[in-house]
């Protein structure tokens, strides 16, 4: 596991690297595969960056947004991922409509939403059942209580290694969320993490022994690159690092 930890000193430095680490790993994507694909972590640290974003003068044309978990609401209310990308980026710039993946939340039963949005990922990237596509970027957050995308502690949707997606449980609500393995597909997963009140999580998650089921951003091990990017106030002692 390639394992980068960068502790930066506040939320708008964190933000600043972020973007520039995003904007140099599209550049990349789309010079050697001629399109950049990212899923869009919700919650409320990314939403700056996502603001950043609108700023940039991108080739929105070759650019493809997911989401890495969303939860089971109306695209229009106000706990919906998609309407806070929506109205902090992804409204303000010229990007295809096609190009934006949103979760379905319209369906009654949510494990069809997921098998929905599972096929729709493996229409996009041409992969069999079993594959797992490898995104370029997933961004996630972390909760105070470890858990990232909607992967939350001690539940069945961490268990799950034969689908790409899967229904989620936060307090018995349910939510779309990305399985461990295709997060683990990615090319780069981006944890963006910041505030005091995440360093109980991310000393267990950066602890030699945890119990990974309590702590689940602590199973997120891709092949590709790790990069957990915080600011001083979720960082506290933990240093910068970088483990090959
Ligand atoms: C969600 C997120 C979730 C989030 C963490 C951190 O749908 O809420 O995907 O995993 O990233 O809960 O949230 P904050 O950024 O608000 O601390």
């Amino acid at each position: 596991m390639n394992r980068t930890i960068e502790v930066l000193p506040d939320r708008p430095a964190l933000i600043a690297r972020s973007l520039e680490l995003v904007l140099s790993k599209l550049e990349t994507a789309i010079l050697e595969r001629g399109q950049f694909t990212i899923a869009l972590s919700g919650g409320s640290t990314p939403k700056p960056l996502y603001e950043a974003l609108a700023t940039q003068q991108l080739p929105w044309d070759k650019i493809h947004v997911f989401w890495g978990d969303e939860r089971y609401v109306s695209p229009d209310h106000p706990d919906s991922n998609q309407l806070m990308a929506r109205h902090a980026w992804l409204d303000k710039v010229d990007i295809p409509p096609s190009n934006i993946h949103s979760m379905p939340t319209s369906h009654t039963d949510p494990t069809v939403a997921a098998a929905a949005y599972e096929k729709h990922l493996q229409e996009f990237f041409h992969t069999q059942s079993g594959e797992f596509p490898a995104i370029d970027v997933t961004l996630l957050g972390m909760g105070d209580d470890a858990h990232t995308a909607s992967l939350f502690p001690y539940t069945e949707a961490l268990n799950v290694c034969d689908h790409l997606i899967t229904v989620g449980n936060k307090d018995g609500q349910p939510r779309l969320t990305f399985t461990l393995p295709l997060i683990d597909a990615s090319r780069c997963v981006m944890f963006i993490v910041s505030g005091k009140s995440k360093r109980p999580a991310l000393a267990q998650v950066f602890a030699p022994e945890a119990d990974n089921f309590a702590y689940p951003s602590r199973f997120v091990q891709p092949l590709g690159e790790l990069l957990w990017l915080l600011d001083a106030d979720a960082g506290g002692d933990i240093s910068t690092t970088t483990e090959k």
